[in-house]
């Protein structure tokens, strides 16, 4: 091989000169790109190879050389920048022009679905049974006065659950209801009787232990019509139990007091988890040895909570029921701690 002279060098520039913009538009693809550049500029590339020739000629014209191979490198160089960013138009161009996606494909990957909470599980199969029998929900606020809360449902003034120390008040004398009671009067003093609604809802009590907590959810269940008597309650709550603890779910009625029911009582359904084959209860931990466990306070509505709301308790008469959506919830799943219900611990509720 011929030693090379600056003519022959300045011939191999001259060549590559001519030959890169070819090189470069036919690179189609951005990598392709990339690939040809560092063919040509690259520490192993065309340029370098050329003027590695450049050891055997004279100073000057190694300087007129290495001028004319800064130039063409620039030169590359732009070119490489102009044609990099056509390639990168032209692919967001055929992007945006290509058949939109297909929203109704399946997701490639299945995350784990949530499910609802036991408490709105429970409460929402309370809400189902008691509307299949015949009421209809009846909503009403969290923040209640005084008055619908506790007097016209005849508590007087001096009542315990009245005390700073048993409700939430605010500074401008209203509280946090205490009980879903209050859509009793609510619904009683606007809507001329006939009516039979449930309400389910949030209430709120300054208690906190294993089977209190300071929230909790409740469903009110009422109707008042004419001539409504203890058979009637006792009929929806046994219609009650059976839906939704299973067929053959005894309920007793314990005398209890509350303010707004005369009489009133509180109700046990025989304790689902030992329920012998014959029907009867042998006592477990769960209801602590006795068979029952209690749900809910009931009554029959009091002539003066029916005058309180305009309604002439010689013409109706109703009932009315209160349930602990916890502590059925408890009763369903044997669930011995109500802050289980609220601590959020994944592997607690996974079991619902
Ligand atoms: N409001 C009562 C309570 O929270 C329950 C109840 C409702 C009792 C309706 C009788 C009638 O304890």
């Amino acid at each position: 091989m011929e030693a090379p002279t600056p003519a022959s060098i300045e011939r191999s520039l001259g060549e590559l000169r001519a030959a890169f913009p070819k090189r470069f538009e036919a690179a189609a693809t951005e990598q392709a790109l990339r690939d040809e550049n560092a063919k040509i500029l690259g520490k192993k590339g065309e340029l370098k190879a050329i003027l590695g020739q450049m050891g055997s000629i004279s100073a000057d014209a190694r300087k007129s050389i290495g001028a004319l191979a800064n130039d063409l490198k620039r030169d590359v160089e732009v070119a490489f920048d102009k044609r990099l960013q056509a390639l990168a138009r032209s692919s967001r161009d055929a992007e945006l022009n290509a058949p939109p996606f297909d929203l109704t494909l399946p997701g490639r990957q299945l995350a784990p679905l949530g499910h609802a909470h036991p408490i709105s599980i429970v409460r929402d199969e309370i809400v189902d049974v008691l509307e299949s029998i015949g009421f209809a929900v009846h909503d009403g606020p969290e923040l209640e006065t005084e008055e619908t809360n506790f007097t016209k449902l005849g508590f007087p003034p001096d009542h315990p659950a009245t005390d700073m120390q048993d409700s939430f008040w605010t500074t401008d004398g209203r509280l946090l209801r205490t009980h879903t009671s209050n859509i009793q009067i609510r619904a009683m003093s606007s809507i001329p009787p006939p009516m039979a609604f449930i309400a389910p809802g949030v209430v709120y009590r300054r208690d906190d232990d294993a089977t209190h907590s300071p929230m909790f959810h409740q469903v009110e269940c009422f109707l008042v019509d004419r001539r409504v008597t203890v058979a009637h309650l006792k009929g929806v709550l046994g219609e009650f139990a059976e839906r939704f603890f299973g067929s053959g779910t005894p309920v007793r009625l314990r005398p209890s007091y509350f303010p707004f029911v005369e009489p009133g009582a509180e109700v046990d359904v025989g304790c689902p988890f030992c329920k012998r084959p014959d029907g009867t209860r042998a006592g477990c931990s769960v209801c602590k040895r006795t068979g029952w466990m209690e749900i809910l306070g009931c009554g029959m509505i009091h002539p003066v909570v029916f005058e309180n709301c305009g309604i002439d308790p010689e013409q109706w008469t109703g009932f009315a029921f209160g349930m602990g959506v916890e502590r059925v919830a408890m009763v369903r799943y044997g669930i011995p701690d109500i802050r289980l219900l609220f601590e959020n611990d994944p592997r607690f509720l996974a079991q619902f």
